[in-house]
């Protein structure tokens, strides 16, 4: 009987081939919304299990002369102010369990080359963090769970002027030019509309530990049949049999 004679002479490679995919995440959501206290909540709460973070501020594009000069009329939050091939190129490394060296972006000379670079090791459980990082089809489609982080307007907006006057050094008058120029429409065109591909919404972001707890059972479930296909490489067969 073909099924039997499936399920009994598994092919180990495969097995081998689908445990050594890392579990992506993908956590969007508009700027300041929280997305970083979410993600370092869920490593917290997986301390057993190699994690790593990868923001998409690291992938910001490096300004021309003309537009540093000019950096007040530069949008930091349209998908074009980003190297998503570079992004995907370094995915595509820690799928096929390479270590990357990230760029580093300094917020405050607008530059992403300051040494050293990141060095990241592949990992069971990458996280994929950024306002546009659901804008990419292939970037989507690198991720097994999408959680977006909603948090209101108002909020996002203090949290974002007490963060660029005290940590970033800037003067609030620009904040908020840059906040109403360039800021909140991005939100409405690019990063709104990707909220539909999120598997998960989060409300008050970092806030929320029921969603957290919810979420981090779930990676684990979804880890856990992993290390299952590790001791039991049989078991690869059986799933992709009864579809789980
Ligand atoms: N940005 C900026 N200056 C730059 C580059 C980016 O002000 N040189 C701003 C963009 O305008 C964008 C924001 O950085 O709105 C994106 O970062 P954000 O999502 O706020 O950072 P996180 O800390 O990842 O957000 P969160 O609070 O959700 O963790």
């Amino acid at each position: 009987e073909p099924r039997n004679t499936e399920v009994e002479q598994p092919s180990t490679s495969a097995a081998e081939s689908v445990h050594k995919q890392p579990f992506v995440i993908g956590v969007a959501g508009g700027a300041a919304s929280g997305k970083t206290t979410v993600c370092d909540m869920i490593i917290e709460q997986l301390h057993d299990q190699r994690v790593v973070l990868v923001n998409q501020d690291s992938f910001y594009n490096n300004l021309t002369e003309e537009e540093l000069a000019r950096v007040h009329e530069y949008n930091f939050d349209h998908p074009d102010a980003f190297d998503t091939e570079q992004l995907l190129c370094a995915m595509e490394k820690l799928k096929h369990g390479q270590a990357v060296d990230i760029p580093k972006y300094d917020f405050k000379s607008y530059k992403n080359n300051v040494f050293p670079a990141r060095r990241v090791n592949p990992s069971d459980v990458i996280i994929l963090e950024g306002i546009l990082i659901f804008h990419d089809l292939r970037v989507r489609e690198l991720m097994n769970m999408k959680i977006f982080v909603d948090t209101d307007a108002d909020v996002r907006l203090a949290r974002r002027i007490r963060r660029d006057t005290v940590e970033k050094g800037r003067d609030i008058g620009m904040v908020l030019d840059q906040y109403s120029k360039f800021v909140k429409p991005a939100f409405d065109d690019f990063i709104l509309p990707t909220k539909k591909y999120a598997d998960i919404i989060i409300p008050r972001g970092g806030d929320n530990h029921v969603a957290i707890d919810l979420i981090v059972q779930h990676i684990r479930t979804k880890l856990g049949q992993h290390d299952l296909c590790k001791i039991y490489p049989n078991l690869y067969v059986i799933q992709s049999t009864f579809q789980i």
